[in-house]
């Protein structure tokens, strides 16, 4: 037993969600983390309506278990909202900026019974959230893998943001990789917990195989904090391993955007069934299944939880042992200290 009110508001076993990582959370990861009790989400930033369609269709093959999808704001075209609202999910996690922007998207997903998410980097972001009518509000830590919108740490971050919505069901991301976390957000006002660098590296995500052995190779001390990777994104800071190209900007001076070495080169390519995508430096796409070329100089997405991602496994044992060692943590660690 690991139940909090989550489990109820989105109808699973444990509090323990995979984040949407755009190309990343992949239909077959969120299918794995909903079958095993957690909540799976579908990174669909980016994303036209037919391949909603499509990833969700797949992820619906696999598992009849409660799923979320995940939303950029800035990136919503036209007309993605309401094709989300008709989809057989039960949760949209929203990303980046004022949720009361997006009220009306919110009202609308909520009139049609899905539960709606918006993460948030700051307290005053959380309130903006409530007040726009979400179901939940997810605060990120700065520590977190990928984009980042929190400024302070995770364990700074959480109490604040639970004082400032009062009951509001929270969830926390950033730096949070196993049973350990989920037990620490917990008493720290949180209702469940949010991992995104402990999922790139399951089986099942899409990111390339090499990237995950990167993620698994490296530890916390190896993640930079930067906007450098801005084609597709300009001006949004993210976390990512430090690597050569990395190096490479900073031995350069930390030239601005079109100065910066090797600007404009083509990369890699990203072969699609029919397309092959070129991919060019400082691109944000980070690499996944099907990427040929320079992987290293692409965005090696990760968080400050990587100290923790040892091994790749089957998202199901993960979701198993974060469950079981939180439950652990509770039991024999916090409750005999309350005795
Ligand atoms: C590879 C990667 C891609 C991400 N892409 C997205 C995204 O598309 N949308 C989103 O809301 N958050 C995205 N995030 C951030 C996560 O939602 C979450 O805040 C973060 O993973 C939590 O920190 P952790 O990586 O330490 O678990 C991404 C994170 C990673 C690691």
């Amino acid at each position: 037993m690991l139940k909090t009110r989550v489990c109820e508001l989105f109808g699973v076993q444990y509090p323990i969600v995979s984040a949407g990582m755009g190309g990343v959370a992949s239909a077959e990861l969120a299918a794995a983390v909903s079958a095993a009790g957690g909540l799976g989400t579908i990174g669909l930033a980016g994303v036209g309506r037919e391949a909603i369609h499509n990833e969700v269709a797949a992820a619906r093959r696999l598992t009849a278990k409660p799923l979320a999808a995940n939303l950029i704001a800035p990136f919503l075209r036209p007309g993605v909202v309401e094709t989300v609202a008709e989809l057989p999910i039960q949760a949209v996690t929203f990303f980046w900026g004022d949720a009361r922007q997006w009220a009306d998207s919110i009202s609308l997903l909520r009139g049609r019974s899905i539960k709606t998410i918006w993460q948030c980097g700051s307290a005053q972001e959380a309130r903006w959230a409530r007040e726009a009518g979400v179901d939940a509000v997810m605060a990120q830590g700065v520590e977190a893998g990928g984009h980042v919108r929190g400024v302070v740490t995770t364990l700074a971050l959480v109490p604040e943001v639970r004082d400032a919505i009062g009951d509001l069901p929270l969830l926390a991301a950033g730096g949070i990789a196993d049973g350990r976390g989920l037990a620490a957000v917990l008493a720290l006002g949180a209702d469940g917990a949010v991992f995104g660098t402990r999922f790139l590296a399951a089986a099942e995500s899409a990111a390339h195989r090499q990237y995950k052995q990167r993620v698994v190779a490296a530890d916390a001390t190896a993640t930079v904090h930067t906007t450098l990777f801005d084609i597709g994104w300009p001006d949004a800071p993210h976390r990512v391993l430090r690597t050569k190209v990395i190096d490479e900007w900073e031995r350069a001076g930390r030239p601005q955007p079109g100065q910066r070495p090797g600007e404009g080169q083509t990369i890699a390519h990203w072969r699609l069934s029919q397309t092959d995508l070129p991919l060019v430096s400082y691109t944000v796409m980070p690499p996944l299944n099907g990427v040929a070329g320079d992987l290293e100089a692409m965005p090696l997405y990760a968080g400050q939880s990587c100290s923790l991602v040892r091994e790749i496994l089957p998202a199901a044992a993960i979701v198993r042992s974060i469950a079981a060692e939180a439950r652990a943590v509770i039991e024999q660690r916090l409750a005999p200290l309350a005795r």
